[in-house]
């Protein structure tokens, strides 16, 4: 899979994973266990997905502090999700600070990434 189609991929898989996250808030409480799997298991291909990408990028370029940081942002991002969405799902987080989290991760996991993966393509080219 070449570079290109491996953001493609992930950027699908990105936006999949918050349509179904949406998609899981509107089939109500309990949570419905086929949705939130699925939910789940494609935020997981898209996270190691991105990882290799990323891997594959850096290795191309010399190392840059701001591409570290915004990396290390990204999976701090990427770690409140799981966190926040197991909790959410066993309920052992108050809804309201859970739901914070898991509404801001995806904004600052998609500026940071993307943002990373921007920077490294131009260096690249
Ligand atoms: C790339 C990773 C993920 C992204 C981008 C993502 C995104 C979203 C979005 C946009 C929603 C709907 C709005 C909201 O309440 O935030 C949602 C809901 C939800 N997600 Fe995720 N999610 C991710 C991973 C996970 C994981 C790994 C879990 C479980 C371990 C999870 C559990 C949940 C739950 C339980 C809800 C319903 C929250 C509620 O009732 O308000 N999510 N997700």
């Amino acid at each position: 899979m070449s570079i290109e189609q491996k953001i493609i991929c992930s950027g699908i898989g990105f936006l999949l994973t918050v349509i179904v996250g949406f998609w899981l808030i509107n089939s109500g409480k309990p949570y419905n266990t086929g949705i939130f799997t699925v939910h789940k298991l494609i935020a997981l291909a898209t996270v190691i997905l991105t990882g290799i990408l990323i891997a594959n990028l850096l290795k191309g370029i010399k190392f840059d502090i701001f591409i570290i940081i915004l990396i290390i942002m990204g999976i701090i991002s990427v770690l409140a999700l799981f966190i926040s969405g197991a909790l959410l799902s066993v309920g052992n987080i108050p809804y309201s600070v859970g739901k914070a989290i898991h509404v801001i991760a995806p904004i600052s996991a998609f500026i940071s990434i993307g943002l990373s993966i921007f920077l490294m393509l131009k260096k690249l080219r």
